[in-house]
């Protein structure tokens, strides 16, 4: 399957896109964690991106798409994947219709993560990262690691990223707002959007929305 993750920053696309990748054996494609992996190495492209980052802006779409594309072209994406943050605007949603389409492929499903504002604040002020891959994700209340600090998985260290500063993140969320939120019409219109309640434990919502997901395919 091809599949799309949308929702506001900190709605749980990272953390449900580990579980429903694994139930679906595709891999999860985040651009976020992308961008995080060339800061983390020092790449050319790494630095191009930390800027438009700490702000809270897009990364400009020149830089974006073509490393979407590298990583959508990679082997391990042949049947399907699932992505986590692509696209963000009309703009790449239209070069990902470039891109399915120069490929003879299309999408299967647009999952919207539906949170109240109030919920996604108190889950970014919570959230901690494994430094490691950026895949392991905790929160200080909702599910704390067992070692404060250290990741549960893979003994990798626990980190607050830069951008989930207060300042930041109401900057990521007007953001949403104005340039991402058109993309759900956009989607619309092409029958694709399968809203999913986000709120409740995180359990739950996977399987909304793998129930979901069967009912696209049926
Ligand atoms: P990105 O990394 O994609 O960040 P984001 O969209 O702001 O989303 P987040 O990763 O903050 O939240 P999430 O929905 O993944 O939530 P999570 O699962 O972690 O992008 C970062 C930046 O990169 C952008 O601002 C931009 O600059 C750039 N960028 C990336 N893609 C781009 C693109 N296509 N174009 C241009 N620029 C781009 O969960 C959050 C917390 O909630 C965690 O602590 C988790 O444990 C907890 N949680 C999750 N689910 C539940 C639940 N059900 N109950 C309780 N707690 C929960
Ligand atoms: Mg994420």
């Amino acid at each position: 399957m091809r599949i799309v993750l949308v929702g506001p920053p900190g709605a749980g696309k990272g953390t449900q896109a580990a579980y429903l990748a694994e139930n679906l054996a595709i891999p999860h494609i985040s651009t976020g964690d992308l961008f995080r992996a060339n800061i983390s190495q020092g790449t050319e492209l790494g630095k191009q991106a930390k800027a438009y980052m700490d702000a809270g802006n897009l990364v400009p779409d020149e830089v974006t798409i073509g490393m979407a594309k590298d990583r959508m072209e990679q082997p391990d994406a042949a049947n399907g994947f699932l992505l986590d943050g692509f696209p963000r605007n009309l703009a790449q949603a239209e070069a990902l219709d470039g891109i399915l389409q120069d490929a003879d492929q299309k999408l299967d499903a647009v999952l919207d993560l539906e949170v109240p504002e109030e919920e996604v604040v108190k889950r970014i002020s919570g959230r901690r990262m494994c430094r490691k891959d950026g895949k392991h994700i905790f929160h200080v209340e909702y599910s704390p690691s067992k070692t404060d600090g250290v990741c549960d998985i893979c003994g990798g260290e626990l980190y607050q990223r830069e951008d989930d500063r207060e300042d930041t993140v109401r900057k990521r969320l007007e953001v949403y707002h104005t340039e991402t939120e058109p993309i759900i019409d956009y989607y619309k219109a092409q029958d694709l959007v399968v809203t999913i309640p986000a709120l409740g434990k995180v359990d739950e919502v996977t399987q909304r929305a793998m129930a979901a997901l069967e009912r696209e395919a049926a």
